[in-house]
């Protein structure tokens, strides 16, 4: 769907994010053909770099980021030509006025204002945008952490707020532009086959893995502050978990989906000091080894001999309402894991009786399994019979469609479909204020009941899949975690 013109400014246009995500996303747009002739990207940051420097730095950041043969034929001198820079500070003026006369100049474009910095710098530069009469039609793009708890998430979508209503802003969980994510909704509401299953009645419990083989890297400095529960937990893995659990909305339109998430995240058994012990585990990597060799522990990476920050966390969550009772929801992401792997595995109940007598096979319950990464598919696993003739012998196979199979397309990054979201308006696949809101209002007693518990995170050796106490965790409850689908 071609979009409207638009005038796009990235601040924060020289980070990690713009080189990484952002640039290479836009330009796998243009290529495609989804961005007008006449769309203009402007770069913003505080170094003083010219309209040459930056298009430069966007040069590097493709060559490195994107496949060689997407760069041929004159597609990355047509991008680079879009591509501007003004110098200006969030909380200082200058640079500002030049900025609100490019935007201006521009009358039929749509003003997007993507802020890929730090934090702390989404209140001023909302401040800003205001002040130079940048607000007025524009659309502001936000990304977490917004905010490390509830009361810092209240201020902060205050400041954003008070400068654009919420129909103007979009927060980014990239998880929800994920090909996969979306998916979930087509499997769950474009067949009739699933929704009368999808209950208490007849599903037994819902796995969500995160799984990462990398370590923190070099964003130690970050991810002490926030460790795994705000970095994973509160924003990608609950919102898989709406989307696994919401009721069917009306439509897609964004309200209508939002609001369904909101009920869940809502519905959410509180965790607190009472029971964090028996639902929660909090683990932290030592050295071990991966896939490429020995790999350093959590505390060398961040040059500290003392953290008690997770990068492992299992929780057991369940949903209160008539659906889900009794049903829970085993939630685990980790980094420097045994592999790189995200699904979610819905297990259905076992049959009620076995007809089978003394076949050969235990009857395994039947799951689907939506892969999302890597190896994007979905998978439903069923009881057949083996072919033969020696009586009957049980086993299971899965129904097994593999995307990259299926289709012969490349599989769009998250960003590419979030971007034009916002040029289009389109906020279905962005987060509502009150739905973060909510989610920290379910995270922050656990953060308080650990931050209050006497042992500190449980070692687990990089490479494996985190601390015993995670496997203990589901297999108290007679169930085991499924790597494999
Ligand atoms: C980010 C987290 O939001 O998601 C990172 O801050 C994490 O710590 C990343 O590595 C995972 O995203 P993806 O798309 O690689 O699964």
């Amino acid at each position: 769907i071609p979009v409207a013109p638009f005038v796009l400014t990235v601040f924060g246009a020289t980070g990690d994010l713009s080189r990484r995500k952002l640039l290479p996303a836009l330009f796998h747009r243009d290529i495609d053909g989804q961005i007008p002739d006449d769309a203009v990207i402007i770069g913003v940051s505080r170094r003083p770099l010219s309209d040459e420097e930056f298009r430069n730095f966007a040069r590097q950041a493709l060559v490195d980021h994107v496949a060689e043969s997407d760069l041929e034929g004159g597609a990355l001198e047509r991008f680079l030509g879009r591509l501007s820079y003004i110098a200006a500070d969030a909380d200082a003026d200058p640079g500002w006025p030049e900025l609100a006369h490019r935007v201006s100049g521009l009358p039929g474009h749509i003003p997007v204002y993507y802020l890929a910095t730090a934090p702390h710098l989404f209140g001023p530069i909302c401040e800003r945008l205001g002040k130079f009469g940048l607000a007025d039609h524009g659309r502001v793009v936000i990304e977490k952490p917004i905010g490390k708890d509830l009361e810092s998430a209240l201020k902060l979508n205050e400041q954003v707020g008070k400068i654009f209503p919420e129909d103007q802003v979009y927060r980014i969980d990239h998880y929800l532009g994920k090909e996969t994510v979306q998916n979930l909704m087509a499997l769950r509401f474009a067949n009739a086959l699933f929704e009368p299953l999808w209950n208490n009645a007849h599903i037994d419990h819902v796995q969500i893995t995160v799984a990462e083989a990398l370590g923190v890297e070099d964003r130690a400095g970050y991810y002490d502050t926030a460790g795994a529960m705000r970095d994973m937990v509160q924003n990608h893995m609950l919102q898989l978990l709406c989307l696994v659990a919401m009721e069917p909305p009306s439509s897609l339109e964004a309200d209508a989906v939002r609001d369904e998430k909101l009920k869940v995240l809502r519905a959410l058994k509180p965790i607190d000091d009472h029971n964090m012990a028996s639902v929660t585990v909090r683990g932290q990597y030592r050295a071990g080894a991966s896939a490429g060799g020995a790999v350093p522990g959590y505390l060398e990476e961040l040059g500290s001999e003392r953290s008690e920050t997770e990068t492992f966390v299992a929780v057991k969550a369940e949903v209160e309402n008539w659906r889900w009772a009794g049903v829970p929801f085993y939630l685990r992401t980790g980094k420097r894991l045994a592999s790189r792997v995200s699904e979610i595995v819905v297990g259905f109940r076992p049959v009620p009786h076995s007809v089978f007598g003394d076949a050969v096979g235990a009857i395994v319950p039947n799951r689907l399994v939506i892969r999302l990464q890597p190896d994007e598919g979905v998978k439903l696993w069923l009881m057949i019979k083996d072919p033969g003739p020696g009586g009957i012998r049980l086993t299971h196979v899965p129904l097994d469609m593999s995307f990259a199979k299926a289709f012969k397309v490349r599989n769009p990054d998250a960003y590419e479909r979030l971007l034009l979201d916002v040029v289009r308006g389109n906020q279905t696949l962005f987060m509502r204020r009150d739905e973060v809101e909510a989610a920290w209002r379910w995270v922050d007693p656990i953060l308080s009941a650990w931050r209050g518990a006497k042992d500190p995170p449980r070692p687990y050796t990089a490479g494996t899949w985190g601390p015993s106490a995670a496997i203990a965790l589901i297999e108290r409850d007679g169930r085991t975690w499924l790597e494999d689908g």
